[in-house]
């Protein structure tokens, strides 16, 4: 069985065929540089440059997957929550070819993408506990099926994504922050500047990043001569001082509430045993090393989508369209792509609702 997804609900036109036996048969990306000179993904040249792109990525997939169209299962594009002008472009495209090959479509939420790709490059069963942190969410939840999700926490302000890239324009570093604060955490000393670790002792599992991004922002002052950030003169060494100190703040925040999240976790679902992050932000290594050896103490299994899976890409729409495709859970040609579209409401729909049927 073959599935096709696509993905357009940000700054990557992607697309990706994979097959019931987890094999990711042909797959494109191509990410948009269009937007660095201006510090943040810009809507409308993202939706431009999608409509742009989207025939070429879907005939380099197709190349590669050496399968016809019309040997497809089933047609999956990300629709929703994002950009809500690149989201159109991929579902259009999704529904156009199930249209015209006469192919079931499956509306997938972006963020199911994100949680479910780890069960395709790894062997993770539900129920599990999901960190997922991207450029535009923040939370922790249960994964207890396909479009079955318990939140147990969310940011209450900036994702986690958010702050590194907010962090990184501060600082001068390009867009997107994480990949370049990462680079230089590595060079820096974590412990030189006392970062505060927001909403820590709150209880809950929420997060919560802005006064994070506050505290460095009032660091960076300190080095202009006016007090205003973009006169700043710092040095590289004090700029990774700096990144390291706010990776390692960010990171006991995440770490912190996951360990209050696996408490609730056992309690309610102890037959679960996987622990899983995903989305952008669960590309950086630090992260990933800490997650691992949080799981190492308390006895669960870790697991992540190998780093190119992390940020957006096709695989993930699709192996989720998959997952839904197995269960027959196809949406209608009408369905409207959603600017939001929380997961805890991508109920599942019954078996054989919905869609033009093969
Ligand atoms: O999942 P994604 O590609 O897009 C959204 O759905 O938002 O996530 C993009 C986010 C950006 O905020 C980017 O800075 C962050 O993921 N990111 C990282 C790293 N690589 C990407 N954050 C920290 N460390 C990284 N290595
Ligand atoms: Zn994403």
């Amino acid at each position: 069985m073959y599935v096709l997804g696509i993905e357009s609900s940000c700054d990557e036109t992607a697309a990706a065929i994979v097959s019931d036996k987890k094999e990711i048969i042909g797959q494109a990306v191509l990410t948009q540089l269009e937007h660095k000179i201006y510090g943040g993904v810009v809507p409308e040249i993202a939706a431009r440059s999608h409509l742009e792109h989207i025939d070429e990525i879907l005939e380099e997939t197709f190349k590669q997957a050496k399968i016809k169209p019309s040997q497809l299962d089933a047609i999956a594009a990300s629709s929703g929550p994002g950009l809500i002008g690149g989201v159109v472009i991929g579902a259009m495209a999704g529904k156009a070819l199930a249209l015209a090959l006469n192919k079931p479509f499956i509306a997938v939420n972006h963020l199911e993408g994100h949680a479910l790709a780890a069960r395709l490059t790894g062997d993770v069963s539900y129920p599990y506990l999901l960190l997922l942190v991207s450029g535009g969410h923040c939370q922790i939840l249960i994964v207890k099926g396909v479009g079955e999700f318990e939140r147990l926490g969310t940011t209450i302000d900036d994702a986690a994504g958010e702050a590194f890239d907010k962090v990184a324009k501060m600082l001068n570093l390009g867009y997107p922050g994480g990949p370049m604060i990462e680079k230089m955490a590595e060079l820096g000393d974590e412990n030189r500047f006392s970062l505060p670790r927001p909403l820590i002792g709150s209880g809950d599992c929420n997060l919560s990043f802005s006064g994070l991004k506050t505290a460095v922002r009032k660091i960076i002052e300190t080095y202009a001569p006016d007090g205003k950030i973009e006169h700043a003169i710092i040095r590289k060494r004090d700029i990774a001082d700096i990144c390291a100190s706010f990776q390692l703040a960010a990171t006991e925040c995440l770490i912190r509430k996951l360990k209050k999240a696996i408490g609730i976790f056992r309690a309610r679902y102890p037959q679960g045993k996987d622990i899983v992050v995903s989305g952008g932000v669960a590309a950086n290594t630090y992260l990933r090393r800490n997650l691992q050896d949080l799981a190492e103490k308390e006895g669960l299994l870790f697991s992540a989508p190998p780093i190119q899976y992390c940020t957006d890409n096709g695989v993930m729409i699709a192996w989720a369209g998959m997952e839904r495709a197995l269960k027959g859970m196809y949406d209608d040609l009408d369905f409207k792509p959603r600017p939001r579209w929380p997961l805890d409401t991508s109920a599942p729909k019954a078996a054989g609702a919905g869609g033009v049927k093969a």
